[in-house]
């Protein structure tokens, strides 16, 4: 769907209002180039409005003919009910109860087309097969580059390709297979201190006030430290610790980056309407959160980076000829590979710090 962007239709608004005021000033609003201008943009603002949030979704857009939920609001389509239900519950409704061949379409706020897939062809087809004719929304690329950098989640086209080439050695069958020891090694830490959490909980009492032999452990805080432990092994080689303390300042840093709280929730709203550089200019708390935890987790970056360095120098010391020297861990072989710079690779650490930990945990899908 084609439609024209808020800058042109203001540029295009300026040039009518000053072509009526050369060719017949009569015709200007009030005498007024910019009281004109305003009219104009603001009508063709409506024109638009209409055409991508109602003419084209509702009536023209082939999409519309593809397996989809009940249109249960004219303008907001199913942004309600994703709005108001826990995250996904909605698509798994659908994918349950919707017939369809890998493909469910539906319509968000103002009637933005969504198309979901349910199959794990139509998936394979989406991530891999067709992944570089499928480019994200620039809004939500410039609004996860902030804590993620423009690493290989982000990177479209060529530069995707280019970064995937120099990374791939470290996800190699072989590498992935030494980690598995870690994976386990880190569950088992995770269940002991569950255990012990567990054992530290009063009992709760059931609703006839009986004492219950039960207790309650919010394992979601566990699962998130066990798998930025994990993470943590696998790209840097060495564990961050969360699972012993749950106040590191990297668990917590990230908590409060994926927290979903109202404003994040806002800002997330507002960016299909205003420009990306404006909301993040706000001085809301949120924006102060985010930029001290932007700079909190460069910094780390950058300072694990000069400490594979420093002991990447060291081995090569002890052994010129050694090729995993450092490690097989995923900065190892983004350093080994000569394709990044320093930026880069900090980029590729913040993308798979958070892509590698943070997965279960998504935002609600607008
Ligand atoms: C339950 C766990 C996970 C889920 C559901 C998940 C989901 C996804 C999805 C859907 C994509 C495709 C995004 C796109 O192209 O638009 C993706 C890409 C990616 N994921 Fe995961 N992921 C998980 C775990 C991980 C882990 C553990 C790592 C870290 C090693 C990771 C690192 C990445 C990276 C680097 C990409 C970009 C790949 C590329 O573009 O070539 N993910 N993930």
């Amino acid at each position: 769907m084609v439609v024209l962007k808020k800058r042109a239709l203001l540029l295009a608004a300026v040039a009518l209002s000053f072509s009526v005021k050369s060719l017949d000033p009569e015709y200007l609003l009030h005498g007024s180039v910019w009281q004109t201008t305003t009219a104009i943009f603001f009508s063709m603002l409506t024109v638009r409005f209409s055409w991508s949030c109602l003419l084209y979704p509702l009536c023209l857009s082939p999409l519309r003919h593809l397996p989809h939920p009940k249109q249960t609001s004219l303008l907001l389509g199913q942004f309600s009910r994703i709005i108001k239900e826990p995250t996904g519950y909605p698509h798994r409704e659908w994918m349950e109860e919707i017939e369809n061949d890998g493909l469910i379409y539906y319509r968000g706020l103002f009637n933005m087309e969504r198309v979901m897939v349910t199959t794990p062809k139509a998936l394979s087809e989406a991530v891999t097969l067709k992944s570089y004719d499928l480019i994200k929304p620039p809004t939500l690329t410039k609004g996860l580059a902030r804590i993620l950098g423009y690493g290989i989640l982000l990177t479209e086209g060529q530069e995707h390709k280019n970064q995937r080439k120099n990374l791939t050695p470290a996800f190699s069958y072989r590498h992935v297979k030494d980690l598995y020891p870690v994976f386990w090694e880190q569950s088992r830490d995770m269940i002991l201190g569950i255990d012990k959490d567990i054992e530290s909980k009063p009992t709760t009492k059931d609703e006839n006030e009986k004492q219950e032999n039960s207790r309650e452990v919010n394992v979601d805080g566990w699962t998130s430290r066990a798998t930025l432990d994990i993470i943590g092994v696998a790209t840097i080689g060495k564990s961050f610790g969360a699972i012993e303390d749950d106040q590191s300042e990297l668990y917590r840093t990230y908590q409060t980056l994926f927290k979903q709280d109202w404003q994040t929730r806002m800002i997330g709203l507002l960016n299909f309407f205003l420009p990306f550089w404006f909301l993040r200019a706000l001085p809301i708390p949120r924006n102060v959160k985010v930029e001290k935890a932007r700079v909190y987790l460069s910094k780390i970056c950058f300072e694990m980076l000069a400490e594979k360095r420093s002991k990447i120098a060291a081995a090569k010391e002890k052994d010129k000829s050694d090729e995993t020297a450092g490690g097989i861990d995923i900065l190892s072989v983004a350093m080994q590979s000569g394709g990044f710079t320093d930026g880069q690779i900090v980029d590729q650490l913040l993308t798979f710090l958070a892509a590698g930990h943070e997965t279960v945990c998504l935002p609600p899908l607008f």
